[in-house]
C-alpha cells in the first residue's frame, strides 16, 4: 500500500532527529561539551533543537584534542570541510611546536600523521625496548593484533578499559575523548600494586595530569616521537609517566 502523504513526513521528521540524536552522540565522543562548559544532557539538548556552531577557537579545542581522527572525520563532525581542519591542525602545531623541529619548516603537508591510515599512533620500537628492557612489561592494556607490545594484551575486543591490570603493564592509550579514563584506570591500577608505564601527550594543563599523571614519575621527551611509519614528528609533546612510583619529575635524555 502506498504511503499517506502524512506517513511520508512522519517517516522524513524520524529520519531528522535520528540524524540529530547521533551527531549529540559524536559531539560527546569528541569532547565538545567540555569545551562548550556544558554537561552532555544539556549539549544533547542544544544539538537536537539544531545544528551548533562552535567559534574558531573552541572548534581548534575539540581538533587539539582528538588527534586521532582523520581531518575528514573530524570536519564531518563538525560540520567544515577537510581543509578547515588540517589549517586548524598546522595553526595548532606552529603555536607550539618544538625547539628541537623548528628545522622542519618545510611547509610540508604533515596531515599524513593524522589520516586514517596511522590512526594507532603506535609506539616507536626504540623508546618502547628501552623501557622494556628497564621494565620488562607483562602487559599491555590497549593495543591490535598488529600493535600490541607485549604478548599478554587487551583489545577494543576484549576492551582493556573493563579489565583488571595486574603486574606491570605498558599503555599507550586512545588518543581521543576517552583518554582521561585510560589515564584513570592506570592511577586506579596503581593503587591496587600494579606498575603502569603511560605513553601520553605531554598536555599538562588537563584534568588528567592534574589529577593523575603528576602523582607519578614523570619522565618530560625531548623533541617529538615519530609514531608509527610517519615521517615527521608528532604535533604535539609526549611524556611518559610511570604510575606505582613516586612524584618526580625527570628531563628525560634517552
Ligand atoms: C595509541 S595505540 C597503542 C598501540 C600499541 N599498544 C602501542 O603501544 O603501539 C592505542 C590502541 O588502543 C586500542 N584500543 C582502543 N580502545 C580499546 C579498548 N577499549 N581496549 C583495548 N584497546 C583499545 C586501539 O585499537 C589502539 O590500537
Amino acid at each position: 500500500m502506498k504511503p499517506t502523504h502524512a506517513e511520508e513526513f512522519t517517516d522524513a521528521l524520524g529520519q531528522v532527529f535520528a540524524g540529530a540524536v547521533r551527531l549529540a552522540d559524536v559531539g560527546i565522543g569528541l569532547g565538545v561539551p567540555k569545551v562548550l562548559g556544558l554537561s552532555p544532557e544539556e549539549w544533547a539538548q542544544r544539538r537536537l533543537a539544531g545544528p551548533v556552531r562552535l567559534s574558531i577557537p573552541e572548534r581548534r579545542q575539540v581538533v587539539e584534542a582528538n588527534p586521532e581522527m582523520s581531518s575528514r572525520e573530524l570536519g564531518e563532525a563538525l560540520g567544515v570541510d577537510q581543509k578547515t581542519i588540517v589549517n586548524d591542525r598546522h595553526a595548532e602545531e606552529d603555536s607550539s611546536r618544538s625547539e628541537e623541529d623548528s628545522s622542519d619548516r618545510t611547509g610540508r603537508d604533515r596531515t599524513v600523521l593524522f589520516t586514517s591510515l596511522s590512526p594507532d599512533w603506535e609506539t616507536p620500537q626504540d623508546l618502547f625496548d628501552a623501557l622494556d628492557t628497564e621494565f620488562a612489561f607483562e602487559l599491555d592494556v590497549c593495543a591490535t593484533d598488529k600493535t600490541a607490545k607485549c604478548e599478554r594484551y587487551f583489545t577494543p575486543d576484549s576492551d582493556g578499559l573493563a579489565q583488571e591490570w595486574r603486574g606491570v603493564c605498558w599503555m599507550n592509550p586512545p588518543y581521543g575523548a576517552t583518554i582521561g579514563a585510560w589515564v584513570a584506570k592506570a592511577a586506579e591500577s596503581a593503587r591496587n600494586g600494579a606498575t603502569v608505564v603511560c605513553l601520553v601527550p605531554a598536555r599538562v594543563d588537563t584534568g588528567w595530569w592534574w589529577d593523575h599523571c603528576r602523582h607519578g614519575e614523570i619522565r618530560f621527551l625531548r623533541g617529538r616521537l615519530r609514531f608509527g611509519n610517519g615521517e615527521t614528528g608528532a604535533p604535539f609533546p609526549s611524556a611518559v609517566v610511570v604510575l606505582g612510583r613516586p612524584a618526580r619529575v625527570v628531563w628525560w635524555e634517552r
